[in-house]
């Protein structure tokens, strides 16, 4: 039997973490991708007495050498890889967190993570996916990166006006259609992944929702079968009353 093989990057706390669980749970072998390594072998050693065949992989995702040893890393030890989770992300605002007071130190410090690193990540390990059977790709995205339900005035984000991070989620959401399109002749399949409102260090835990149901959101995408689509923002529906669907870009 082939071993199926996940990396997650961000995985040592919050969604990230709780998505290597799941995916361990599922049998896969997860690779938790952490860029502290204290952090990242902690988290690894928990899920391993868990039951989880779980493997700690330095990755810092604004690091180009730390991405290239990461994926030497994966081709040496497995040499294909079946799920990418590009989970690792940070949320920065200046002032009131209004257009006219964002700086563009905050911008590209967003930028650099929260795009820059996926595409830099993805591109590194897009050989590896290639070599295996059906390879997934999940970008976790945010509703806040939907113009649509940004701007929507009846709907619950209206009042946000940050530029930084959801700027940064509409950037991944493109980009996670790109990949799609360019990737829909082969099995693997990209999409994003809006896990809701998960009570999580990036939120200061605000989030109603539990980092294990945000993470059920990116392992129902890490685990379509084939005959599901491609290029999607799906997940939490809050303005459709919670449950899971596909949402507007
Ligand atoms: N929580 C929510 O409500 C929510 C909603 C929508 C989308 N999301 C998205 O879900 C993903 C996970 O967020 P979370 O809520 O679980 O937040 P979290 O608990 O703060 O976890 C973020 C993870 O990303 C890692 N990380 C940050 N910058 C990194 C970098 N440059 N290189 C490598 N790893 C890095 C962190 O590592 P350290 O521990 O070393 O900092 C941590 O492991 C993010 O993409 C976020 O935008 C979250």
């Amino acid at each position: 039997m082939t071993t199926t093989i996940a990396l997650i990057t961000g995985a040592n706390k919050g969604i990230g973490l709780a998505t290597a669980r799941q995916l361990g749970a599922r049998g896969m072998t997860v690779l938790v991708g952490a860029r502290d390594a204290a952090r990242g072998r902690e988290a690894a050693d928990k899920l391993r007495a868990e039951g989880v065949d779980a493997r700690f992989v330095p990755l810092e995702v604004t690091d180009a050498a730390s991405i290239a040893a990461a994926a030497e890393l994966v081709e040496r030890e497995y040499s294909h890889l079946d799920v990418l989770v590009n989970n690792a992300g940070i949320v920065r605002a200046d002032g009131a967190g209004l257009p006219s007071q964002t700086t563009l130190d905050t911008l590209r410090e967003v930028y650099e993570t929260n795009v820059f690193g996926v595409v830099a990540v993805t591109n590194a390990l897009l050989p590896l996916l290639r070599r295996a059977p059906a390879a997934r790709i999940v970008n976790v995205s945010s509703e806040v990166g939907s113009i649509a339900v940004m701007t929507d005035p009846q709907g619950a984000l209206f009042a946000l006006t940050s530029v930084p991070y959801p700027s940064s989620k509409t950037a991944l959401n493109m980009i996670t259609a790109m990949y799609a399109k360019e990737l829909r002749d082969t099995p693997i399949k990209v999409n994003a992944a809006n896990p809701g409102y998960c009570a999580t260090d990036l939120n200061h835990h605000s989030g109603f929702r539990t980092p294990e149901e945000g993470a059920e959101v990116s392992v129902h995408l890490a685990t379509l079968p084939a005959d599901a689509p491609s290029g999607l923002l799906w997940g939490y529906q809050m303005d459709a009353g919670g449950g899971y669907g596909v949402l507007p870009w």
